[in-house]
C-alpha cells in the first residue's frame, strides 16, 4: 500500500527551545541611556573619517601620497517587486543557470530527466537540493587555490534541505509503515555539499567543467573527523565509532564561511528534527541528557522524512533513530548520541577531495547559520562570528588561541587545525545602553562547572556540546533568530540579520536590540517581529578579539506603506523595502548583499536580493519605537540601498559569492515552487530556454539552482 506522505518541511526553523530564565532586556531598561552619548559621542563628529574609510581613502593625514579610490556607489537601476516566475535583474545584466538540482557532476551520469527516474546512488554525482551558502575559490592551472583567478574556480555550495515532492517518480511514500529504501537514500543524498568546477564562457557566463576531478559531492554519509574540544569525548560515542573520533556526514547545511587559508566552512542548522526520539525515550535518559535533548529540540516522534523506518538493519537508516535501544547496553551499541554528531561547523578542503571533512567542535554546537571570519591580521587571533537561528537564540564568536601568521595562507586543513581547534568561545549580551559584552563559555569560567544549576558542565566538551545551555547560564541576549553575519572589509564592523520572530513580545519581551512588536498590517504573518532587522556592532578599539562592543540597528525591514512610527521606522521605499533578511555578505569592495527568506511580504513580491553601501555604527541616534528605546543607524536611502534581484515563485534567495574580478556574481535560488506538488506544480523555474522568461512548459518540475549574473558590457557588478 502506498500512501501520500505530507512533505515535512525541516527547512522551517524549529519551535523555540530557549526557555531559560536569563535576563531579557526589559529587565535592564532601567539602565540610563545617557551613557550612550559618552560611548558614541565622538562618532558623529568623525563623519568625515567614516566616509574616508568607506571610500577607501586613507584617513591618516600623514599619508599624502595614497591615491584616492573612487567613492563606492551603487550604479544599477533598481528592480521592482514582483510575483513573476522568473529571476528579475537590472537592465543591462544577464542571468544564466549554472548548476541545478540533479545536474550531473561528471560525463557518465545522465542528465536530469524531469521524471524522478534518477537513482538514489546517482546523487553522489549530481547536484543536491535546496542550494544555500556558497563560496567561489579561484582555481589555478596547478589545481591549487589561486585567490585572484576569476575565469576558473571551484564553487562550494550547501544543499540545505529537500522538496521531496519533486524528487521521486511519484509523491514520497510509506509502504507498510516504512519509507522505501531508494526514496530515503535519494533524500539523504540530496543533502550535503557540492564542490563543482566552473569555467567562464566567452560571453561572461559560467558552465560546469564536468571532467574536473575535484568535482565532489559530500552527503550525510560522507566520513567526517571530529576535532577540537568534543572529539573523542563520551558525547560523540556511537555504534559507528566507539572512540568518538569519526562520524558520518553533514546535514541541513545553511549558510557558510571561507577561511584565509583556502578552505570552505559549512554550517549545520536545523538537524535536530531529522532524528526520531519519541517521549518514551525520556525515562531512559539521565537528567543531564534530557536537558540537552530538549534544549536542542531532539523530540520528534518520527523524525523528519522518517528515514529511520527504511531498514531495521542498515545503519545508514537506523542511525536516524536516536532512541536508546537497550538501557543495559552502552552508547557504542546504538545511535543514542547520533544527534550530538550534528550542529557543528564543518571544514572542507575543496582542493583535496581525498581528505575527510573536519567538524570543528571548539566552535560550539547549535543551529549554526553561518561562520564568518573577520579580516585577519598578522600577530592577532583569528575571529569567527556565528548565529544560532531559532527564536530567542544567541550570537557567538570564537577567538583562536594562536595568532595569525601569513605563512598559513596556503595551509589548508592543517591551518584549520591550528586556528579552529584551540581557542575561546563567547556569546553576546546586548546592553540597553548601546554597549555589549562577549561572555566567555569556558569550562570553569563564569559558573560553567559541574554543579551549575542548568547543566553539569564537567569539561570543555560538555560546554561545546551544550553551548546553548552554557549561553543560557551566562545570561546571553535572546535575539530575533540570528541568521548570517558579515564583516565590513574596511571598517571591520559586524552585521547580523535577525530574520523575524513571531514570539517577540510574548515569550520574548521586547528589548533594546530586538525592539519591535507589531501586527503585520495585512494580517499575513501575525504579530511579533514579522519583518526582521539587521543589527551591527563595532568591537572595542576595532579589535575583533575584544570583550566589549557598541551596537545599533542598521535597518528595520518593513513594507513601504507600513506605519513609520513603529514598523517602517527606517523609512524604506518601493526601491528598498524588504521582509525577513537572511543571507548577508560583504563583497571585498564593501558592497553589502542582503537576501530574503520571507513569508510576510510574499502576497506582494517574491523573495529578493538587495545591495547596500552602509554607514557606520553610531551614524544615527537613540530612538524610541512604540515605547521601547533602541539605537537606530542613519536611515538608508534609495541611493545606498536598493533592490538588485527578485526571484521566481515561492523561492528563497540565499547564498552569494563573486569572482575576484567582481564581474560575475553567483546566487542561489532555493526551493522555487515549494508549495506545489506533482499534481499542482506552482513554479516551472528554471527549466526554460531563458530563465528570465516565463516558462511555457507547465510540466517542468521546479528546481533549486545556482545562477550567475553578469553585465552585458563586461563591467563590475552593482557599481
Ligand atoms: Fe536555513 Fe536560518 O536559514
Ligand atoms: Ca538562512
Ligand atoms: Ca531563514
Ligand atoms: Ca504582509
Amino acid at each position: 500500500m502506498t500512501q501520500q506522505r505530507p512533505y515535512i518541511d525541516t527547512h522551517q526553523e524549529q519551535d523555540d527551545t530557549n526557555h531559560s530564565n536569563n535576563a531579557h532586556f526589559s529587565e535592564v531598561l532601567q539602565v540610563r541611556l545617557s551613557r550612550r552619548k559618552t560611548v558614541l559621542g565622538g562618532v558623529s563628529a568623525t563623519a568625515a573619517l567614516m566616509l574616508g574609510s568607506l571610500t577607501g581613502c586613507s584617513s591618516s593625514s600623514d599619508d599624502d601620497v595614497t591615491p584616492v579610490a573612487p567613492e563606492l556607489k551603487l550604479g544599477f537601476t533598481p528592480v521592482a517587486k514582483n510575483l513573476n516566475d522568473v529571476v528579475t535583474v537590472p537592465t543591462g545584466y544577464e542571468v544564466a543557470v549554472v548548476y541545478a538540482l540533479g545536474d550531473a557532476l561528471n560525463t557518465t551520469t545522465s542528465a536530469w530527466a524531469n521524471d524522478g527516474s534518477e537513482s538514489a546512488e546517482s546523487y553522489e554525482f549530481r547536484a543536491g537540493d535546496h542550494h544555500d551558502g556558497m563560496s567561489f575559490f579561484g582555481l589555478g592551472s596547478d589545481g591549487k587555490w589561486s585567490p585572484n583567478t576569476s575565469d576558473k574556480g571551484l564553487l562550494c555550495l550547501n544543499h540545505e534541505n529537500i522538496t521531496s515532492a519533486f524528487l521521486h517518480t511519484a509523491a514520497p511514500s510509506m509502504v507498510d509503515g516504512k519509507r522505501p529504501i531508494d526514496e530515503a537514500l535519494k533524500e539523504i543524498n540530496c543533502h550535503g555539499v557540492s564542490v563543482v568546477a566552473i569555467n567562464r564562457q566567452t560571453n561572461g557566463s559560467f558552465a560546469v567543467d564536468k571532467v574536473n576531478t575535484l568535482n565532489r559531492r559530500i552527503t550525510p554519509n560522507t566520513v567526517m573527523e571530529f576535532h577540537g574540544a568534543a572529539a573523542a569525548s563520551r558525547f560523540l560515542v556511537t555504534k559507528y565509532d566507539a572512540k568518538a573520533k569519526k562520524g558520518r556526514g553533514t546535514l541541513n547545511n545553511c549558510a557558510n564561511g571561507y577561511t584565509p587559508w583556502g578552505t570552505y566552512l559549512t554550517c549545520e542548522e536545523n538537524w535536530a528534527g531529522y532524528f526520531k526520539r519519541p517521549s518514551t525515550d525520556d525515562s531512559l535518559r539521565s537528567s543531564a541528557e534530557l536537558a540537552s535533548l530538549k534544549r536542542y529540540g531532539v523530540t520528534s516522534s518520527t523524525g523528519a522524512n522518517s528515514w529511520s523506518t527504511a531498514s531495521d538493519s542498515d545503519d545508514r537508516f537506523t542511525r536516524w533513530n536516536a532512541t536508546i535501544l537497550d538501557a543495559a547496553k552502552t552508547a557504542d551499541t546504538d545511535f543514542r548520541n547520533e544527534p550530538n554528531t550534528f550542529g557543528w561547523i564543518v571544514e572542507i578542503d575543496p582542493f583535496n577531495s581525498s581528505n575527510a571533512p573536519r567538524k570543528r567542535t571548539a566552535l560550539g554546537r547549535f543551529a549554526h547559520e553561518g561562520c564568518v571570519i573577520a579580516p585577519v591580521k598578522v600577530g592577532k587571533p583569528v575571529v569567527f562570528y556565528m548565529g544560532d537561528d531559532s527564536r530567542g537564540e544567541y550570537v557567538y564568536k570564537f577567538v583562536s588561541a594562536k595568532v595569525w601568521e601569513a605563512a598559513d595562507a596556503t595551509g589548508g586543513l592543517t591551518a584549520g587545525d591550528k586556528y579552529m581547534n584551540d581557542g575561546k568561545l563567547y556569546v553576546a549580551k546586548f546592553n540597553a545602553d548601546g554597549t555589549g559584552k562577549w561572555l566567555e563559555l569556558s569550562f570553569g569560567v563564569n559558573g560553567l562547572v559541574a554543579d551549575n544549576a542548568i547543566y553539569p558542565f564537567t569539561s570543555q566538551a560538555a560546554v561545546v556540546v551544550n553551548a546553548r545551555l552554557a549561553a543560557d547560564s551566562v545570561g546571553a541576549t535572546k535575539m530575533d533568530r540570528p541568521e548570517w553575519t558579515a564583516v565590513h572589509p574596511k571598517t571591520g564592523e559586524v552585521y547580523l540579520t535577525l530574520t523575524n520572530n513571531s514570539n517577540r513580545g510574548t515569550s520574548y519581551p521586547v528589548d533594546a536590540a530586538n525592539p519591535r512588536n507589531y501586527t503585520d498590517e495585512d494580517g499575513k504573518k501575525g504579530k511579533g517581529n514579522p519583518n526582521g532587522h539587521i543589527i551591527r556592532w563595532k568591537e572595542k578599539d576595532s579589535e575583533h578579539s575584544a570583550a566589549a562592543f557598541t551596537w545599533d540597528v542598521y535597518v528595520f525591514a518593513a513594507e513601504e506603506d507600513a506605519d513609520k512610527s513603529k514598523i517602517n521606522v527606517s523609512n524604506l521605499t518601493s526601491v528598498n523595502d524588504m521582509s525577513s533578511p537572511d543571507g548577508l555578505w560583504f563583497d571585498p569592495r564593501g558592497v553589502l548583499w542582503i537576501q530574503t527568506d520571507d513569508g510576510a511580504y510574499t502576497d506582494v513580491t517574491n523573495c529578493m536580493m538587495l545591495a547596500a553601501v552602509t554607514g557606520k555604527v553610531g551614524d544615527g541616534a537613540k530612538t524610541t519605537i512604540d515605547g521601547q528605546d533602541t539605537f537606530k543607524g542613519k536611515n538608508p536611502t534609495e541611493e545606498n540601498l536598493r533592490r538588485f534581484l527578485v526571484g521566481p515563485k515561492e523561492c528563497e534567495i540565499t547564498g552569494v559569492t563573486m569572482t575576484p574580478d567582481n564581474k560575475a556574481i553567483f546566487v542561489n535560488i532555493q526551493h522555487p515552487g515549494e508549495d506545489g506538488n506533482l499534481t499542482s506544480i506552482s513554479s516551472n523555474w528554471p527549466d526554460v530556454a531563458n530563465p528570465t522568461v516565463v516558462n511555457a512548459n507547465k510540466t517542468a518540475r521546479p528546481r533549486s539552482a545556482t545562477i550567475v549574473i553578469y553585465r552585458k558590457d563586461g563591467k563590475e557588478i552593482a557599481v
